[in-house]
């Protein structure tokens, strides 16, 4: 509703700032007014009843101002420019790369260096793994910060990443980097404060004198790192305090029910759309509210916070999505676009996480129906939002999806999470895959998987055993994961050396701050030498390289791949094969996936299911053309294999 005071308020900041709402700043000074109903709202949802909420709005009206005076004018072009073009993250041009910037090639200045190596490969958007300072041996690879502003020495200085976004905007790049809006490092100024004796700062964090309120919230509060990092709460004897550590005991939980917080985060949160941010990767969204008697995952104020901050950047920086990484059931991974009102005005992408993990599901089955049975909640994301579709990241592979759709299939829920977890582990006889357990939970049976997208297709053990038709068999998995998650809708994320090959790398076992945590198994340190022979034809880094390279351009080519919610999944003909529609105007794209190790038959029926049918197809994969046969006929796809077909007129 329109709230003529607050509209005084912000014709007083702004004159006060000297700003040119008539003129210069009008867009600005409009999208101001049209979402400061929405914006004081959920402040009042939030923070409304506590003393000095005027006063929390005022500032907040302020660090919005400072946001676009401090914002510079390339990218308050570059802002018009992405509105101009209507949500520009669901175009199918965009192919993300995901990287540690000193494992991938060092530093921040090397990187400049390596622009080109995308853009051979295709990839224009980098996240960088979390570059701000955080303590060595005790960083969670990054997402424990000491500093929000301050590049860790490791990798370089500020100037550097400015130099590096800089540069990526000049060769139309897209720059992604986290906000770890959930906690802190243990060394973090605040945390020292805290330690200190400050109450100020002791509010900062959820710190407890004694047990009783910790015990109580431990009774419904699951655990995340329960091998390494058991429990919630740690005991800091220099303040004599429990304080709530929901990840590792040196990531202190921030206290979002404190509004000086938010305040702070909120003013982060510009600075680093202020540094050219494209998309903000707000870290472990799902446990930035607690509330004794709830898991702490996922509450409602959680999203309203998400919506407000989604509100603010909004008006300052409206070329800045969010991404939310909520890694959690399919149905509350969902709501982090927004319900209701703000249906696409919370996080404008997230992690399809459930699709990822039904695709190990299938690969070590070669049975299409759980995936299947997901799909019509997958489907439910609204327009105007994305997914960041991906096969492998930096975490760990959870298998989060629910009970229902494993029943689905005919599988009983605990026997087929156990058969996969052996399968992805090695343990299970004959499997091609080697990877590991993740924080397995005793008292739960709970377990996630680790390893590198080549060990878990079976190159690791292809290689050791000197096997070629094993190597080409874990080549096509690799690409079939790959070309899977491509062309679904959503941008593809790759995790850097899944391009090359890279399988496991066990050295993190000699490094104390890294050895407790198998997922540094999956993040390997790039060998330049190795990645020289993608050069060299016949080579596994070629082929895999080069057939990566291949479905990027297919996939930029086309427009149908952009994400309109454009997507129908194919009635399964044959539960081996995986297949979906793309569809733009008259244009229409069938992507066949075959998970299995056999040969699989489509009837050509398949194509005459949806509308009229073509009489020919081209597979852009195979770059090979199909005439449509006889209802009774067959499409045959090798095992591992993928067709991408187009309609021909
Ligand atoms: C996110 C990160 C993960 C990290 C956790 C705690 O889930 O992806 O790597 O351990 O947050 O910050």
């Amino acid at each position: 509703m329109y709230n003529h005071r607050l509209h005084q308020q912000i014709n007083n900041t702004l004159k006060s700032e000297g700003i040119d709402i008539a003129e210069a700043d009008n867009l600005f000074y409009t999208r101001f007014i049209a979402n400061a109903p929405a914006i004081a709202s959920l402040a009042k949802e939030i923070y409304g009843q506590q003393n000095g909420y005027e006063n929390f709005l005022s500032q907040l009206v302020s660090i919005i101002t400072k946001a676009h005076i401090n914002r510079s004018e390339s990218l308050k072009q570059r802002d018009f420019e992405k509105e101009q073009q209507d949500h520009w993250f669901l175009s199918n041009g965009i192919t993300g790369m995901s990287l540690y910037v000193d494992r991938f090639c060092g530093n921040l200045q090397n990187l400049v260096d390596k622009l080109d190596y995308f853009k051979t490969l295709g990839v224009n958007f980098l996240h960088l793994m979390p570059v701000f300072e955080s303590p060595e041996g005790e960083s969670d690879g990054g997402y424990a910060v000491s500093d929000f502003r301050k590049v860790d020495d490791r990798f370089g200085k500020l100037e550097d990443l400015k130099n590096l976004q800089q540069k990526m905007q000049q060769e139309n790049m897209y720059l992604m980097v986290d906000i770890v809006l959930n906690h802190t490092s243990h060394h973090h100024e605040w945390a020292k404060k805290a330690k200190e004796g400050s109450n100020k700062y002791q509010d900062y964090f959820y710190t407890y004198p004694d047990r009783v309120v910790p015990d109580e919230f431990e009774k419904s509060m699951p655990e995340i790192f329960p091998e390494s990092a058991p429990g919630n709460f740690t005991f800091i004897p220099e303040m004599n305090k429990w304080v709530m550590t929901v990840f590792h005991r040196y990531q202190w939980d921030l206290n979002y029910t404190n509004p000086g917080v938010f305040l702070e985060m909120i003013d982060t949160i510009f600075f680093y759309a202020n540094l050219g941010v494209d998309i903000l990767r707000i870290d472990a969204p799902a446990f930035i509210w607690k509330k004794t008697g709830t898991s702490c995952q996922n509450l409602p104020e959680a999203h309203t916070l998400l919506r407000l901050i989604k509100q603010c950047v909004h008006v300052a920086a409206p070329g800045m999505a969010l991404l939310g990484e909520a890694i959690v059931a399919p149905k509350e991974i969902m709501k982090y676009f927004g319900t209701g009102l703000y249906s696409a005005r919370e996080c404008d992408v997230a992690y399809n996480a459930t699709h990822m993990a039904l695709q190990w599901d299938a690969l070590a089955t070669g049975d299409t129906r759980v995936m299947l049975a997901a799909q019509h909640e997958i489907l439910q994301k609204p327009y105007g939002t994305t997914w960041i579709n991906y096969t492998r990241c930096h975490d760990d592979i959870g298998l989060g999806y629910e009970d229902y759709m494993i029943q689905h299939a005919g599988y009983n829920p605990f026997e087929h999470r156990k058969f996969l977890k052996e399968y992805y582990s090695g343990e299970y006889p004959g499997t091609a895959a080697c990877g590991a357990l993740f924080s397995v939970n005793p008292k739960t049976n709970d377990a996630r998987i680790s390893g590198s997208l080549a060990s878990l297709c079976g190159l690791e053990k292809a290689i050791e055993k000197n096997d070629s038709i094993a190597v080409d068999i874990s080549i096509r998995k690799i690409l079939l994961m790959q070309a899977h998650t491509f062309f679904l809708g959503g941008v593809p994320m790759i995790f850097y050396g899944d391009e090359a090959g890279y399988t496991n790398d066990y050295s993190y076992l000699q490094d104390a701050g890294k050895s407790y945590d198998n997922r540094w198994m999956h993040r390997p340190v790039i060998d330049w030498n190795k990645n020289k022979r993608i050069e060299t034809a016949g080579t596994i880094e070629n082929k895999i390289f080069a057939g990566t390279q291949k479905l990027i351009s297919i996939r930029n080519k086309i427009a149908a791949f952009a994400d309109h919610k454009n997507i129908t999944w194919l009635t399964p003909h044959n539960i081996h094969v995986a297949g979906y529609l793309r569809t733009d105007e008259d244009q229409k794209i069938y992507c066949l996936f075959n998970f299995s190790n056999q040969p699989a038959f489509i009837t050509w029926y398949i194509f005459k299911e949806h509308g009229p049918a073509a009489t020919k197809l081209y597979d852009h994969w195979q770059e090979k053309e199909y005439t449509i046969g006889n209802d009774y006929d067959y499409l045959i796809i090798e095992p591992y294999d993928f067709c991408i077909l187009e309609e021909l007129k």
